[in-house]
């Protein structure tokens, strides 16, 4: 049974009980169950936040694990969903491979998944919808911003994001897309950070302390929080971050508008985690049979120093 299946038989079943004056699938508190990849980023901090205030708004039992940002600990989390026969499945693939043998199983238990942020690597029938930025489009725009700024001339240093994950895979596409139009610039050295600050930090040192790194002048990280540590990084070397040294990175959390204030960080280009809204309006259209399209886009925007603080009060993380 596929999930379109399960959602038909699932609202015809809630008419009939209904019908015969009994408690219904719509009556009863609906139970989604939601994996979580971990907290390794302000980005991901606020987009628990938005999720979980979201169900608590709308009365819905939130089962909420986090896999610390190991796939292991989602399988095990998304079969505990199954186990406990939650309504519904929600969860943000960390990477995108290795899926399939527990989709499989979900799918033969007849629960709908909805996935958030970022994309497996498995047949879209196996989900009914992917709600999420559109990553390789960000970076796009990452490298657009650049090349005007630098005049299409740069040796770029690259802090990656999670091996194998769709953002960074994504990103690091998009980016290579436009910089083919640009001949001038030019990844001198590109590393993971793992989309954590800590690791951001580290790779940071190493790039300065390799002759390739030390001779770029912008650094592109795939997130915020890599750029935040890699900066801490470039000040302990003695070297000017957002002047010496170009930075650009993606997300638009308040901290990196502060330090586009700080006049540290050039750009960062919004990846918007406020996403609970319309996870949600999903859940409640699946509940209640309605059509959903397969992919939804979150709208984002590219903020420089420029708008900076004039943006920053505003900013909702
Ligand atoms: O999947 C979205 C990415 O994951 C965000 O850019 C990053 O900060 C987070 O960890």
């Amino acid at each position: 049974m596929n999930a379109r299946t399960y959602i038909g038989i699932f609202a015809a079943a809630s008419l009939a009980l209904a019908g015969c004056g009994q408690k219904s699938a719509g009556d009863k508190q609906l139970v989604v169950g939601y994996s979580q990849i971990g907290a390794e980023s302000g980005w991901r901090q606020a987009n628990t936040a938005s999720i979980q205030s979201e169900a608590e708004k709308r009365g819905i039992t939130l089962k909420f694990s986090d896999a610390q940002q190991k796939q292991e600990n989602q399988i095990k989390a998304l079969r505990s969903f199954v186990a406990q026969k939650v309504d519904i499945i929600m969860f943000s693939p960390v990477v995108e491979s290795g899926w399939n043998p527990v989709m499989q199983e979900i799918k033969t238990a007849g629960i709908p998944v909805i996935v958030a942020d970022r994309r497996p690597d498995v047949d879209p029938s196996m989900y009914v919808t992917l709600i999420g930025s559109d990553f390789v489009e960000e970076g796009r725009r990452a490298a657009e911003w650049l090349a005007k700024k630098t005049n299409g001339k740069a040796r770029i240093a690259e802090l990656q994001g999670t091996v194998g994950s769709a953002p960074a895979l994504d990103r690091a596409k998009g980016f290579r897309e436009v910089m083919a139009r640009y001949p001038g610039m030019k990844i001198v050295i590109s590393q993971t950070g793992n989309f954590t600050r800590t690791e951001g930090k580290i790779a940071m040192e190493a790039f300065l302390k390799n002759p390739q790194g030390r001779s770029a002048n912008v650094l592109f990280a795939h997130n915020d929080d890599m750029a935040l540590g890699a900066i801490q990084a470039i000040e302990e070397a003695g070297i000017k971050p957002g002047t010496d040294i170009i930075i650009v990175s993606i997300d638009g959390v308040k901290d990196a508008f502060q330090a586009m204030v700080d006049g540290k960080l050039n750009c960062t280009v919004e990846c918007n985690p406020i996403i609970g809204p319309q996870l949600f309006d999903a859940v409640e259209a699946v509940v209640a049979n309605q059509p959903l399209p397969k992919r939804i886009e979150v709208k984002e925007g590219v903020y420089d120093q420029s708008v900076a603080k004039s943006v920053i009060d505003s900013r909702q993380y």
